[in-house]
């Protein structure tokens, strides 16, 4: 057995969420330790989310990880709706006055984790069989097996941001939690490429033969998105396929030059949401309260924002005594996490082609979610609120 260490919070999990929790804690003077499952390698490797709306980067200005973004990052002012071959510009900045920028999740990650090294930040990896108990008591206890042997942490909170397989999540008895769940009825296939994009700006492709997205991480590495059916295996998209379908979806007259295929994932598109965020002294924060599929580019947005309001919550019931912004942490959180969940879920039908084991009732679908598209084309009404979910600007 180890001896029992007493910290102020355990973060469980080193992704966005937990990592921008316990920098924030930390520069308020509170005693924070992280426990990651994985190894610091593979975090930073992990690539993922590259859409940050302006208020999730106002927070990691705010919270002085802004350098390296701010020089690196693209700033993009409008978006591509590309329908059937023909282009169709939002320009979303001159509707809502925000931008968004194009900057890979994994290099917010390693400036959250280069933000803990300089200030000497407990981050354990390759944390394994972590354990919580305690949670309605004052003074929760994690325990778990690091490389360096068993560790136990007595503390007066747990922040679980350990993701949508995470244990925080299922450390919480049966019924206490409700879970509300959509499976969408297709994937994604995305793609790290060592090629130019096709754009200068996202382009996002509804075709019949289903939806592409064509995005990017720098003027020389693209990353793009296809809609396969559910089931589908990353080996089983080669790469002349890949290519070949972006060219059918995108239509001629913007022509890709296929380039080496650095990385290859497949996502199930799903929608959750856990209620109430908050159980005892465990708070969550990022995916392991809620997932949207990626269509609108919400999770990481979602995830900083939670990171923000929880280290906010922990820092006035820990540090100065007033508890009631921790309690009522998740009815705060709720109504935004449904705007981005209800923005996430229209994208997803707007984009899809239908799916499904009827095909009247596809085809139904099929011209629902066209007439809906129409209208975002058409009326400057509709493209202004779509504008201002795709900015987060409907959510603040
Ligand atoms: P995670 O990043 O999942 O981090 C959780 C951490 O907890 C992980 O490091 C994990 O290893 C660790 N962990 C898990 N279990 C345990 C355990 N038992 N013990 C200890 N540690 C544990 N979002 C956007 O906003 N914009 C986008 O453009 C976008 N595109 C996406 C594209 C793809 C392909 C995918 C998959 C997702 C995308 N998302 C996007 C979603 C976004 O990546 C997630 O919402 C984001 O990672 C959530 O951050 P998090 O910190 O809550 O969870
Ligand atoms: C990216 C991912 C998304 O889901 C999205 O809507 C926009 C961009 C990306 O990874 O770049």
């Amino acid at each position: 057995m180890s001896a029992v260490r007493d910290v102020d919070v355990v973060v469980v999990g080193a992704g966005p969420a937990g990592l921008l929790v316990s920098h924030l804690l930390r520069r308020q003077g509170l005693d924070v330790v992280v426990l990651e499952r994985r190894s610091r390698a593979h975090v930073e490797a992990r690539v993922r989310a590259g859409l940050l709306e302006n208020g999730t980067v106002e927070v990691l200005r705010k919270a002085g990880l802004a350098g390296r973004l701010d020089a690196d990052a693209l700033v993009h002012d409008g978006l591509e709706l590309r329908v059937d071959g023909v282009a169709h510009r939002l320009p979303f900045r001159e509707l809502t006055g925000q931008p968004v920028f194009v900057y890979g999740q994994q290099l917010v990650v390693r400036d959250l984790l280069a933000a803990a090294d300089a200030d000497g930040a407990d981050v354990r990896f390759e944390a394994a069989d972590v354990q919580l108990s305690g949670l309605t008591s004052p003074a929760p206890v994690v325990r778990a097996s690091t490389p360096q042997g068993p560790v136990a942490f007595r503390c007066r909170a747990v922040a679980g941001c350990d993701g949508y397989h995470g244990v925080a999540r299922r450390s919480v008895p049966e019924g206490v939690f409700r879970t509300f769940t959509r499976e969408h009825p297709y994937s994604w296939f995305g793609a790290l490429a060592h090629t130019p994009p096709v754009s200068e700006e996202l382009v996002y492709t509804i075709s019949e033969r289903g939806f592409a997205l064509l995005s990017m991480r720098s003027p020389s590495v693209s990353r793009v998105y296809l809609q396969v059916p559910r089931g589908t295996r990353p080996q089983d998209v080669s790469d002349e396929r890949l290519w070949g379908e972006l060219q059918q979806r995108l239509g001629e007259e913007a022509p890709l030059t296929p380039g080496p295929v650095l990385e290859r994932v497949l996502v199930d598109l799903r929608s959750v949401v856990v209620e109430p965020m908050q159980h005892g002294r465990l708070l969550l924060a990022g995916d392991a309260a809620h997932i949207v599929p990626p269509s609108a580019a919400k999770g990481l947005n979602m995830a900083v924002e939670d990171a923000e309001a929880l280290a906010e919550a922990l820092v006035a019931d820990l540090r100065d005594g007033e508890p009631e912004a921790l309690e009522t942490y998740s009815r705060r959180r709720l109504p935004g996490v449904w705007q981005a969940q209800a923005f996430s879920d229209a994208t997803t039908t707007l984009f899809h082609t239908p799916a499904g084991p009827d095909p009247d009732a596809a085809a139904l679908a099929d011209r629902l979610r066209r007439a809906a598209l129409q209208r975002v084309l058409d009326s400057p009404t509709a493209a202004r609120d779509f504008a201002e979910h795709y900015v987060g600007l409907a959510r603040r």
